[in-house]
């Protein structure tokens, strides 16, 4: 097969990982919704299963369909391999616990989404896994306070839902590399066709595919990618886990066998996914792929119409602060020149002066838009993130998470930018009716 390494995104995003079905001549990609595959013999049942042999053995572990989904978004986002899970709090929840068990600690940005939050807060503290959240995630001293000796990881979004912040990815990575642990990046907002965070030092990067990767808000799925640089192999003290020999698969050192380059990723499947089993169904593998065929399409329009509401709302009258990295006035636009220069994504928010009682009319006057807990779908789509995907959160905490309570978030589809804009000056006389109805009753 042609090396996909030398093909630009736009063919990677159709071709990688892909060649005609061998047994049917299939051109389009095969779903193989089967649980189990049969062993020619006993001896290549025991090679598969000892990783002597590559070769499917089971969906929960591998299936041919969720490979070449696997290859492919490697490929977009410059990794080794990676592994597509059942959702993006599954590939958030595996690539810790590759990592870190009872005891050990990690350093997070505090600028992430609410479940993730969550599960780092409540979950993972259940479990004996500490982490310490940096307020201030340009603040790079910040980060190098927070590391003790038994951390393990950092963990950032590139761009952060819902404030729009765009991490100084290389400054993050050089702290966690000079303290010999990895930077782990959630590229959901972004997508690789933004930004490839393993270029500017970023060492595993994970997606909810469920947003832009699948782009048509019809299917959940996750990916964690491998960097393949972190150098595990001199850090055994830390990362035992990766270089000893591992007693519940043969007595494998995953270093040792697979070498730096795939042994995280590899663990994650071989153990993780084999113990906890977030297994992505053949079918949903299939739909993600549909959508990653057009990835870079969708993107351009995404921030061209992204682009284009920030600058409207910000000149709007009722409105009062709009958060997106395109605008100059955004305290992370040099950041957004820097690693997202095609565009910083369709998510943005604002608050309205009218306050929540007007943010809430809006969400409720809009028709085009759709009101739902989702981001990245080829439609447009509004929330109040206080009352819902940060309503878990105490109030100091959204703060901290940039979450305003009159704060309304967008992620702006693909349609016609004139069909948008009407939609949203819709929204916008809903709520001024509330708030000259409250003033009326004042
Ligand atoms: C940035 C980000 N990461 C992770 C997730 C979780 O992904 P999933 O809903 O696929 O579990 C989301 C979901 O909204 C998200 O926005």
């Amino acid at each position: 097969m042609t090396d996909h390494q030398t093909w630009k995104f736009e063919t990677q995003q159709i071709h990688a990982g892909q060649v005609p079905d061998p047994a049917t001549g299939a051109r389009a990609l095969p779903i193989h919704q089967t649980t189990s595959f049969v062993f020619e013999s006993t001896d290549q049942a025991a090679n598969r299963f000892a990783l002597a042999e590559g070769g499917n053995i089971y969906t929960r572990i591998t299936n041919p369909t969720q490979a070449v989904a696997e290859e492919r978004i490697a490929a977009l986002e410059g990794g080794t391999a990676a592994l597509l899970l059942a959702s993006g709090q599954a590939a958030a929840t595996y690539a810790i616990l590759n990592i870190a068990g009872a005891g050990d600690h990690i350093v997070s940005s505090a600028s992430i989404y609410g479940g993730t939050y969550n599960l780092f807060k409540y979950t993972l503290a259940k479990i004996g896994i500490e982490v310490t959240f940096v307020s201030d995630q340009d603040d790079l001293s910040e980060w190098q306070r927070a590391v003790r000796p038994n951390t393990k990881a950092f963990f950032a979004e590139s761009i952060a839902n819902p404030r729009v912040n765009i991490l100084d990815i290389t400054g993050v990575s050089e702290v966690a590399h000079e303290n010999g642990v990895p930077l782990i990046i959630d590229n959901t907002v972004a997508s690789p066709y933004l930004i490839r965070p393993i270029e500017y030092g970023a060492d595993i990067v994970l997606h909810s595919a469920t947003k832009f990767l699948g782009g048509h808000g019809t299917t959940l799925g996750g990916v964690i990618v491998d960097g393949g640089r972190f150098p595990w192999s001199e850090h055994v003290d830390r990362f035992p886990g990766l270089t000893e020999p591992d007693p519940s698969y043969n007595g494998v050192s995953y270093t040792g066998v697979l070498g730096d380059g795939i042994a995280y990723v590899m663990k994650a499947r071989v153990q993780l996914l084999r113990d906890i089993g977030a297994a992505v169904a053949p079918n949903s593998a299939w739909l993600l792929l549909q959508g990653i065929e057009t990835l870079s399409l969708r993107m351009e329009r995404h921030v061209q119409n992204a682009q284009e509401v920030a600058e409207w709302l910000d000149a709007h009258d009722d409105v009062a602060t709009v958060y997106y990295a395109g605008l100059p006035s955004s305290p992370w636009y040099a950041a957004a020149n820097r690693y997202a220069p095609k565009g910083v994504g369709a998510v943005l928010s604002f608050e309205l002066k009218g306050g929540v009682n007007a943010g809430k009319a809006l969400v409720e006057g809009v028709e085009l838009f759709s009101h739902v807990a989702n981001i990245g779908d080829v439609r447009s789509l509004i929330i109040h993130p206080a009352s819902t995907t940060h309503s878990q959160l105490t109030p100091e905490q959204q703060l901290v998470a940039g979450v305003t309570p009159g704060l309304v978030r967008l992620s702006v589809g693909i349609e016609n930018i004139s069909d948008i804009t009407a939609d949203l000056e819709r929204g916008f006389a809903a709520a001024r009716e509330v708030v000259a109805r409250a003033r009326a009753e004042a």
